[in-house]
């Protein structure tokens, strides 16, 4: 009797346990009001980050789409507060291809022009939006999504927030084929031959 229920209750708090991990949304919570290099003496400066400056000295838009982030890599005042940003900058005609960010969902909020966003959820149903200047959209964490500026004329700027301080991106081009995952093993997954996977391929090789 007794050894099987010690058993019971064991794997009751360590299925508990898990319910919690995975219920428990953000980042972990630290014991602390920040998080600090050791050992440095700290001011304002630590918490300040002016690298989106760069943007207000910018004459001409990016050629392509660009990102300029504001995560705990480039801004290390960020670990443990479950906040990040980016700054996305669609010319004319450009794509974000689709992808997803492990860690957070993100709210996009379009600061100039228009984009189509649309992301699909773990039904495999596909939901879009058109974005006009000033309206916010939310990718839920984890799910599949992207962004285009459809416009031909004019560009579109717009700005995101996370809900991590280190939100990750895996992008599904880049993730499939600028690794080295089989040919073969692609082919098959795709339903098509070596020949189209490797011409694939070939845009991600210098
Ligand atoms: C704040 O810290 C930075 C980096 O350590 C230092 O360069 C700066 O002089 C400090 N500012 C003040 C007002 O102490
Ligand atoms: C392909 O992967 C390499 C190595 O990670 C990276 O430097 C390069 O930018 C990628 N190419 C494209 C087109 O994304």
């Amino acid at each position: 009797m007794y050894p099987s229920n010690t058993f019971k209750i064991l794997s009751l708090m360590i299925h508990g346990f898990a319910i919690m991990q995975t219920t428990m949304g953000g980042d972990p919570d630290i014991l602390t009001d920040f998080i600090a290099p050791e050992g440095t003496n700290i001011n304002g400066s630590f918490f300040t980050f002016t690298g989106m400056r760069v943007l207000l000295t910018q004459e001409t838009p990016p050629p392509t789409f660009h990102v300029l982030k504001a995560s705990r890599a480039e801004f290390p005042a960020l670990d443990g507060q479950s906040v990040s940003y980016a700054v996305l900058e669609f010319p004319t005609g450009s794509v974000n291809p689709p992808h997803v960010h492990p860690r957070a969902s993100e709210l996009l909020f379009v600061v100039q022009g228009s984009l189509q966003v649309g992301f699909v959820d773990t039904n495999n149903k596909l939901f879009t939006q058109s974005l006009q200047t000033g309206d916010l959209f939310i990718f839920p964490k984890g799910l599949v999504h992207f962004q285009f500026n459809s416009d031909s004329k004019n560009y579109a700027f717009a700005i995101s927030a996370f809900g991590s301080a280190s939100a990750g991106l895996v992008s599904l081009p880049n993730t499939l084929f600028n690794t080295t995952i089989d040919d073969n093993i692609l082919a098959l997954s795709f339903k098509t031959d070596v020949a189209t996977i490797q011409t694939l391929k070939k845009a991600f090789s210098p």
